[in-house]
């Protein structure tokens, strides 16, 4: 199948936006969701899917274990944003691997929506239905580096350059779904207002094993599964095991060459050490200082 070229980013409201996510904004601005929908919102690169794993393991796990061995995490997720070309391949392709067991993604109570929406953008009906909001956000030089290679592989990204210039490009919040900084500030204003608002950290979710987070998560959540439920969760979601799972590593979504680069890549904290120079290091820290001086939001860029 022909693969349409590289997108161009241009400024929407804005926010730095390919036209393929804002082609359909009425319908997007109108999605009507439903009280007990959980919202993952993320900006690029932040642990979407894995917290998409997690959630989905810890509401469908027990119930419908054939959701996680026969359907690609992003369409475990529905994802009422997705751009239609996007989604129309998609489902092409999915549909002729999958065949029948495409319905099955369809529908779940609760639904598990995805989105890297800055907050200002979320439709209106998320925030009158009082929906849950699971956020995650990753410190900025590692989203920045995961970034890079993503848009390497990605044919649905714009054309990402040399290293040096994607990380000016990511400063100045010129990539899709605009400045990582007023995402992570924006979402992390709401949450002081918005009770039903989970926000989490990454490099908190790197530590897994310390069982704190899920434990915070199921507690927003309002479940409780049992230890060995937790345990087998905690297993299957694992760098490693969802690295090798065709459910979770992308490798069914042909608009991605994990030849490039894979999607599941590194998941590490600290990688930007092994992408950053000094130099660039100096200039980014200062101009960090500059744009997160008015905030109590605080990351850990290594563990
Ligand atoms: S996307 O395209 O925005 O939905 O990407 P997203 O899923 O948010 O982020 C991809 C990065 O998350 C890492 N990842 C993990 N890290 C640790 N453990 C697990 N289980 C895991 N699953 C995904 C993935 O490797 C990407 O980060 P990088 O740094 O590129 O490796």
């Amino acid at each position: 199948m022909e693969l349409p070229p590289r997108p161009k980013l241009f400024d929407f409201h804005g926010v730095s936006m390919t036209k393929c996510f804002t082609d359909n904004w009425d319908n997007v601005q109108n999605v009507k969701a439903r009280p007990d929908d959980i919202l993952i919102a993320t900006y690029p690169k932040a642990g979407t899917t894995w917290v998409s794993q997690i959630l989905d393991l810890l509401y469908f796990g027990q119930t419908s274990p054939e959701r996680q061995s026969s359907i690609p995490i992003h369409m475990r997720t529905s994802n009422p944003f997705t751009p239609h070309t996007m989604k129309q391949i998609h489902h092409i392709i999915l549909y002729l691997l999958y065949s029948m067991q495409i319905n099955r993604s369809l529908p779940t109570s609760p639904r598990l929506i995805k989105s890297h929406l800055p907050v200002q953008f979320v439709p209106k009906s998320f925030w009158e239905q009082n929906c849950r909001i699971v956020y995650v956000a990753r410190n900025a030089k590692d989203t920045a580096v995961s970034y890079f290679h993503f848009g390497r592989m990605n044919m649905f990204q714009p054309e990402p350059g040399e290293w040096s210039s994607f990380l000016q490009h990511f400063i100045q919040g010129e990539v899709v779904f605009g400045s990582w900084y007023d995402h992570v500030r924006g979402w992390w204003e709401k949450k002081q207002t918005h009770s039903k608002l989970h926000y989490m950290f990454y490099e908190d979710l790197i530590e897994i094993n310390k069982h704190v987070e899920i434990d915070r998560l199921c507690s927003f959540l309002g479940l409780s599964p049992s230890a060995e439920e937790r345990e087998r969760i905690r297993g299957a979601v694992q760098f490693d095991n969802m690295k090798k799972n065709k459910m979770t590593n992308y490798s069914t979504v042909p608009s991605m060459d994990l030849k490039v680069s894979s999607f599941i890549r590194k998941g590490m904290v600290g990688d930007w050490k092994n992408h950053f120079t000094v130099a660039q290091s100096e200039q980014f820290d200062e101009d960090y200082k500059k744009k997160m001086k008015n905030t109590t939001l605080q990351f850990r860029t290594e563990i």
